[in-house]
């Protein structure tokens, strides 16, 4: 393609904010890749109430006169509406800001062009994109309580079920099932912490910064600030318009969410396996083969392990644009909401799927009570001998010795004959043959955050108590 310039820029540059100094149009391979309406439309709302809030502001400032401020108010009011009923953006519509701009214009004429006073689209897009970090956060703030909801649900339903706890994947030790659910409970619950952190965050408002060097008009950030929603101002404004700190939080927590829900969907995939035979999945969050008929596949714990990569991806792609950017706006920041808005969409779809795979599991109890194995007490057998004053080091070792005899045989620990237990070592009496017992097991595991009855009841409570905040 030869290089040249727009031979009639006037579709492109109709209504652009910053064509003054530039004696032609631009070329249309710049006007295509400038264009980011397609992604920031989604700011719409927020650039919108920002504008609002602006208007009143310089007001204030003595920039506009009250007639003016209601005049602009007004007409932002109805640029709300006709967005809100989907009018769509042209090709002149460089970005949001400038639909919302013309917008206006076509409600209230010329006085619109005073609305750009002493603001840029740097600390505009910088507002905006905060105020829909918190406002979307909340919401999945909200969903992830809901997957908790379901785990501790279904915790609480599975009563006194036992099943394997596995380290390296192999049978490790038995545990309730309601310890296991409520270890994917707690790791969420970090997640709505991190989320809240990364909410609190964004809540430091830009706006008054201007391109880089605050505005020449002195308006009161600070109410600017509450009636946005923000706790407070940024301290510098090079700073604010150069900090996409607020969108690393929020990518961060939202990485580490999804790779909670990923875990939980490794867990479920597994235990789903006709091999392990744990829990079965609903109809309604199963789906089909086009070939096999007989399949009954987990597609949203699946999409979840996917969805979890690809958000991790966009906090990397984040860190890696912002590390080469000197202080200040930089065009690279356009991309940032490509990754922000992906990364927040995952997750809006992922946890109500979760929650709803989750609730309408099925757990096969008897199954996962037969995978609990009598050489999983290995260790409690070790822990008689030491209750007897044994070296841990020493009862290992005995303990060791009947494994293996045991699995030359092709025995469980529970199937040696007890005189050959009670040869194992001389502090071996026969109460030892009660630890061989999984249901013993446990009940000696009462500690907080354990997975004895009365710990998990412990724990139940305290889950239940947590949903309430
Ligand atoms: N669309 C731009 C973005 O997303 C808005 C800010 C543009 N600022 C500028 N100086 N061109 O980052």
């Amino acid at each position: 393609m030869t290089p040249r310039r727009a031979a009639t820029p006037a579709s492109a540059t109709s209504h652009q904010l910053w064509g003054g100094r530039f004696a032609g149009g631009s070329h249309p391979a710049l006007v295509a890749v400038n264009r980011s309406i397609g992604v920031d439309i989604r700011l719409w709302p927020y650039d919108v109430e920002l504008s609002k809030a602006w208007a009143t502001a310089i007001g204030e400032a003595g920039v506009l006169t009250g007639a003016e401020v209601r005049k602009m108010r007004a007409g932002l009011d109805r640029v709300h509406r006709k967005l809100a009923a989907g009018v769509e953006p042209t090709a002149s519509d460089e970005d949001v800001h400038t639909l919302v701009d013309r917008l206006l214009h076509d409600e209230i004429g010329a006085v619109a062009s005073r609305l750009h006073t002493g603001r840029s689209r740097n600390d505009q897009v910088a507002t905006g994109s905060r105020m829909l970090v918190m406002r979307e956060l909340a919401d999945i703030l909200g969903a992830a309580k809901a997957v908790q909801k379901s785990l501790y649900d279904r915790a609480r339903t599975v009563g006194d079920a036992l099943m394997p706890a596995y380290t390296h994947l192999q049978r490790a030790q038995p545990v309730l099932a309601a310890h296991w659910l409520l270890a994917h409970f707690w790791a969420i619950e970090r997640d709505r912490r991190r989320l809240t952190d990364a909410r609190r965050s964004a809540g430091v408002l830009p706006l008054g910064s201007g391109a880089i060097a605050g505005s020449a008009f002195r308006v009161n950030r600070k109410r600017l600030a509450r009636t946005l929603g923000f706790h407070s101002i940024s301290p510098n404004s090079i700073d604010a318009v150069g900090d996409r700190d607020f969108m690393l939080d929020a990518v961060y927590a939202l990485s580490t969410l999804g790779t909670h829900l990923s875990r939980l969907a490794e867990d479920l995939i597994l235990f789903g396996s006709a091999e392990f035979g744990f829990v079965r999945f609903g109809d309604a969050f199963s789906t089909g083969s086009s070939m096999m008929p007989q399949k009954r596949n987990p597609d949203a714990l699946e999409l979840a392990r996917g969805s979890a990569a690809r958000v991790t991806g966009h906090l990397v792609s984040l860190l890696t644009m912002l590390k080469g950017t000197p202080s200040g706006y930089n065009k690279d920041f356009q991309d940032d909401k490509r990754a922000l808005f992906d990364a927040l969409d995952a997750m809006h779809l992922l946890l109500p799927a979760v929650a709803g795979t989750v609730h309408t599991l099925r757990f096969n109890t008897s199954r996962m009570r037969d995978a609990v194995t009598g050489s999983m007490m290995a260790t409690d057998l070790a822990d008689h001998l030491v209750r007897k004053r044994a070296t841990f080091r020493e009862a290992h070792a005995a303990v060791g010795s009947l494994v293996r005899s045991a699995e030359e045989r092709n025995l469980e620990l529970n199937e040696l004959e007890p005189s050959e237990i009670l040869d194992a070592h001389r502090l071996f009496d026969k109460s030892v043959m009660r630890d061989l017992d999984p249901a013993i097991t446990i009940s000696h595991r009462e500690l907080d955050g354990g997975t004895g009855p009365g710990a998990v009841a412990r724990q139940l409570a305290a889950a239940r108590r947590t949903l309430r905040t």
